[in-house]
């Protein structure tokens, strides 16, 4: 019988024309009945993804690499994907993958900004396009999405997540599973996502890269697992160990990770790949002696491919043959490899059409949905006296350092995007105004000021002047932390300089963080931050200051008045002495002001103890009035679900869309609760007048938190809930949970 299987299957797989005859064997039995055939050295091949492309042909060829990552030229795919199909023993392919963050060519704003949409829909749609353009290319599998909260805008890293809240980091970690992985894996437009980094590694102390955390398993529980057990839970293919230790464990040899929580206690049966070297990178931490270590630790710790490390493929032969690393534990991991590679259909299909990409990079609907994404992700935070949009200015100034910069302006983490295909705002606003153009400096960087008074006297003669400032790409992203997080260079003097002028001014901050831009709000009248708002970043904006589009974006990050207020984020437990608002400030300290005379509560005598603007935040050209929130059943029962509605009228003159935000608050827990929480969310649309009962229901389920006894439960008690444009308005309205 067992024989039978087995060469029907490989039948199956060596002759793709009979396939389909088999195609309903269950992928279980494939696997196994390829895996019979296999000796150690094979499998420690799946278990190797080297960095490269044609070049690594020969060990594809010798059955030596299961994965290559950072090639996404189709031929070069192709030609080490002949190798392996058509001269390694069994003809196992290899699985292309590449780091897909926000786009393939087409690039989507950054996936903070795409996070400021609060639409779940448009972040869907921009992975789907992602992965149409990037397997049209031979890649089946993307290291996205990254779902580490981050509450420090000093970690250069902000930029590729979905900022400092759970709720919101779960749906939009949700919707980009479902747009890279489609509808079945086996199509040949899916890609597999990644969801990275497990975990922690957003807490990284004081905001440098690769730092340490220390972060207690209820927070984990509460804070940092969510997204990736709802990603699992939505059926992302892989996952990525961090680089990070968390009390003294790096993720990548951390059993309890890997093993208990991810597999026995979510059940989830996806592949688990290292992130780059991380493997090898437990030398330096101090937690293992030598590579031969570490590929011992990784692979009992639950990790089924090595990047890039190559500690498994040199040593867990010899592991194996002294007994530290079982076979089983071996075979558990290329079990999963090769299962993904059934899945993805690639024994069937392995080649890609080296022509598809032609026909399907920037497609016209591609970019429509990238102009769409990065109108929705753009925050407008200041709009002094209505001066946006400008409709009836005819001729402006174009200035600023990030006005005409191509590549900067889509962020970091574009290997693949063309700067000859970004549309920037200086192009764009040619189409609507009469442009005059001084870039005033070069580069975000730039102090050199000389070409300042050329800035001012075209200020002059413009109806309004519109500063594009903000970070260059390579500011943010992946080892790039900054201490200050003001504009660099000379672009706040910028601001300053063509403030003088005495014309409209507005201020477009296209960055990878949130900046702190407390005094460049002082000297302009409007302010949009915009993010790297990718390809389609320019048409979005001169859309958005023409007013033919309306801001709708809200901020997915606290923003601070000053990087010593970091960390900070809205949902933080309470202190004993919360501020309660009459805090004294540096400057009306008396001299010689005895210890206590100044209250005793938590806030900075310099920034006081607000942000400059609270999670969620954001305005629109159009005003939302919110009515009182009514609670439709103020007592519940554990299975009950909420129902609360709130009256939204549109009073303002623009049709425009508000981001009606639900937060709860659990008064007392077994642990302290945090004093607010985003559990919902919906974009409404009205038009100037329109009013609309905005309802959400909420199952009393989705109150349930990790708590003293470390269950996952609802408390009875008193609760409040607030329906707002943001996480610091709106009054409490309280319900019981009985
Ligand atoms: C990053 C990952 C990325 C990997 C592969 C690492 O440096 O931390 O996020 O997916 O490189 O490029």
């Amino acid at each position: 019988m067992k024989k039978t299987i087995l060469f029907l299957v490989l039948g199956a797989i060596m002759s793709s024309g009979a396939f389909t005859t088999f195609a309903q064997t269950d992928i279980d039995q494939k696997v196994e009945a390829l895996m019979s055939q296999m000796t150690l050295r094979e499998k420690l091949g799946q278990m190797n993804q080297v960095s490269g492309g044609a070049e690594l042909s020969g060990m594809a060829a010798k059955g030596e690499v299961g994965s290559i990552l950072n090639c996404a030229d189709p031929a070069q795919i192709n030609a080490v994907q002949r190798a392996a199909m058509e001269k390694s023993r069994l003809r196992i392919p290899i699985l292309a993958s590449r780091d897909v963050i926000h786009g393939f060519r087409t690039i989507f704003p950054i996936p903070l900004g795409q996070a400021a949409t609060f639409d779940p829909a448009i972040v869907e749609k921009g992975a789907r396009i992602a992965a149409v353009e990037a397997t049209a290319s031979g890649i089946r599998w993307t290291f996205s999405p990254m779902l580490d909260i981050s509450r420090d805008p000093r970690w250069g890293r902000v930029a590729e997540g979905a900022g400092e809240d759970p709720y919101l980091d779960v749906q939009m970690g949700i919707a980009m599973v479902k747009g890279y992985q489609g509808e079945d894996l086996s199509d040949p437009t899916a890609m597999a996502a990644c969801m990275k980094h497990f975990v922690g590694y957003g807490a990284a102390e004081g905001g440098r890269d690769y730092n340490s955390t220390m972060i207690s398993e209820r927070s984990l529980r509460n804070t940092y697992f969510p997204a990736f057990k709802a990603a699992a839970d939505a059926g992302a293919a892989t996952l990525m160990t961090s680089f990070n230790e968390i009390d003294g464990v790096p993720s990548t040899g951390n059993k309890w990770l890997l093993k208990d929580v991810l597999r026995d206690e979510w059940g989830w049966n996806g592949m688990v790949v290292t992130d780059w070297n991380s493997a090898g990178e437990m030398i330096a931490h101090g937690f293992s002696r030598d590579l031969k270590h570490t590929a011992e630790q990784a692979v009992n710790a639950g990790v089924d491919m090595d990047m890039m490390s190559f500690g498994f493929i040199s040593h867990l032969e010899e592991l194996v043959a002294e007994g530290k690393v079982s076979e089983a534990e071996i075979d558990r991991a290329v079990r999963n490899i090769l299962k993904l590679k059934f899945e993805l259909g690639l024994f069937e299909n392995p080649y890609v059409d080296e022509k598809l990409s032609e026909k399907v990079d920037y497609a016209p609907e591609h970019l429509e949905a990238a102009k769409q994404c990065a109108v929705e992700s753009a925050v407008l935070l200041k709009n002094n006296k209505n001066v946006l949009p400008l409709d009836k200015a005819k001729t402006i100034l174009v200035t600023g350092p990030l006005a005409d910069a191509p590549y900067e302006q889509l962020g970091t983490w574009v290997f693949d995007g063309e700067r000859e295909h970004t549309v920037t705002p200086l192009a764009a606003l040619r189409n609507e105004y009469n442009v005059i153009w001084e870039p005033g400096l070069k580069y975000s960087r730039d102090n050199n000021t000389s070409s300042f008074a050329k800035v001012r006297k075209a200020a002059a003669k413009a109806d309004a002047v519109v500063v594009f400032v903000g970070e260059e790409s390579i500011l943010s992203g992946e080892a790039h932390s900054l201490s200050n997080l003001d504009l660099q260079g000379a672009q706040s003097e910028l601001i300053a300089e063509v403030a003088k002028a005495g014309k409209p001014i507005v201020a477009v901050v296209m960055a990878g963080r949130p900046l702190t831009i407390e005094r460049d709000l002082a000297n302009c009248d409007a302010m949009l931050y915009s993010f790297h708002p990718g390809t389609m970043g320019g048409p979005a904006i001169a859309d958005l200051l023409k007013g033919k589009a309306v801001p709708s974006g809200k901020l997915p990050m606290t923003f601070l008045r000053d990087a010593g207020q970091a960390p900070f984020y809205y949902n933080h437990n309470n202190t004993g002495r919360p501020c309660n608002g009459s805090e004294t400030l540096l400057n009306d300290i008396p001299i010689a002001a005895g210890q206590t005379s100044l209250g005793c509560t938590s806030y900075y005598l310099d920034t006081g103890y607000g942000p400059l603007f609270p999670f969620g935040y954001g305005l629109s050209y159009t005003t939302f009035k919110y009515g009182t929130p009514v609670v439709e059943n103020a007592e519940l029962e554990r299975d009950g679900v909420l129902r609360v509605s709130v009256e939204l009228k549109n009073t303002g003159k623009y049709e425009a869309t508000e981001v009606v935000q639900l937060y709860v608050q659990d008064k007392v827990g077994s642990v302290v609760r945090p004093v607010k929480e985003l559990k919902g969310f919906q974009r409404v649309t009205l038009a100037p007048g329109q009013v609309r009962n905005v309802m959400f229901e909420l199952p009393v389920s989705e109150l349930a938190f990790w708590n003293f006894d470390m269950e996952y439960v609802v408390e009875p008690g008193d609760f409040n809930i607030w329906v707002a444009g943001d996480s610091a308005s709106g009054s409490p309205v309280g319900f019981i949970v009985k």
